[in-house]
């Protein structure tokens, strides 16, 4: 027992309440909502990073109640992909929630998400089929959908925020949230990255010392390519060398493209409109991917 006058343990952490049922959830979020308390949702597969945090952070500023869900969410992996291997930090990514002030985890668990005789798939179309991860991962934003969408309407959220680092997957989050009609507005947050410019991912554990030192070649590729559209050098040309810089860092390119910032319709020049550069490659067993306004 602590003595009197002992000094009171101060701590601001307050760990967030956990909930692994709908019923659980529906109670906490049904409260909230009668009291006219404003949610906002992070929807993550967990192992948090300070990226998580910053959308954590954001969500704090918007809303009166704060969910994080933590999901891997086996409907957007493909049986080759790293569903099982994917890292899994329950404790930590507690702690870190909880120092934040975090109200509620939900944390389903797969049987909960995706019950016997689950038979729903929602289809994205538009910046879901650009021809990027698509191109690559054609089962992948047909699963996030599907679960954002479940996650939307289980948590009714006022505000969902999500990375610009995954900049595909919020360009098609935001257009399924309209054509739906989902009552909320996805918020899309800046990429925080390493001081060498590599984006924070949870995928980055998978590095080797020698792949982590490459890493950076990406963002550093995407900047010069950028600066050098910008200076008026030809699209094609300024991706040619973001490629081969890439390449020889030592990844195995996936795409390296240029496209509409909004659509993601391919682009011949900076006439077309506002662009974003995106980037896929490999490096040993790891799939990295980038992005970057020009
Ligand atoms: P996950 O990869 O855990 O990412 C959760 C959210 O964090 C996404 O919105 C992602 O864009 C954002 N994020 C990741 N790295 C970031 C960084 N370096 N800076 C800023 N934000 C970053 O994306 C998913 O999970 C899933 O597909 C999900 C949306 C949860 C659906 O299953």
């Amino acid at each position: 027992m602590r003595g009197f006058g002992a000094p009171m343990a101060r701590t601001k952490t307050r760990r967030p309440g956990v909930a692994r049922t709908l019923r659980k959830l529906t109670l906490a979020v049904e409260g909230w909502r009668r009291r006219g308390e404003r949610i906002a949702l992070v929807p993550t597969m967990g192992a948090l990073h300070a990226g998580h945090i910053a959308l954590v952070r954001e969500a704090s500023r918007r809303a009166d109640r704060v969910i994080v869900s933590i999901f891997v969410n086996p409907a957007q992996f493909a049986p080759t992909e790293d569903f099982s291997r994917y890292p899994r930090t329950w404790k930590q990514d507690l702690a870190k929630l909880a120092v934040e002030g975090v109200d509620l985890v939900w944390a389903p668990s797969v049987t909960v998400m995706y019950p016997q005789g689950f038979a729903t798939r929602i289809t994205p179309e538009g910046a879901a089929t650009a021809g990027l991860e698509d191109k690559f991962r054609p089962h992948f934003f047909g699963g996030v959908a599907t679960v954002v969408a479940k996650l939307f309407l289980q948590c009714r959220p006022d505000y969902a925020l999500f990375g610009q680092k995954d900049y595909q997957q919020l360009k098609v989050v935001t257009r399924m949230a309209r054509d739906l009609d989902l009552p909320l507005k996805v918020v899309g947050a800046p990429t925080v990255r390493e001081k060498d410019g590599l984006a924070l991912s949870s995928r980055n554990v998978y590095l080797s010392t020698e792949e982590r030192t490459a890493a950076p070649a990406l963002h550093r590729a995407l900047k010069e390519c950028g600066k050098a559209i910008r200076a008026g050098a030809g699209i094609d040309s300024a991706l040619a060398h973001a490629r081969l810089a890439i390449t020889q860092a030592g990844f195995t390119i996936d795409y390296v493209e240029a496209r509409h910032a909004d659509t993601l319709a391919p682009v011949a020049s900076l006439k077309d409109g506002p662009i974003r550069l995106l980037v896929a490659a490999r490096i040993g067993k790891t799939r990295l991917i980038d992005n970057l306004a020009v």
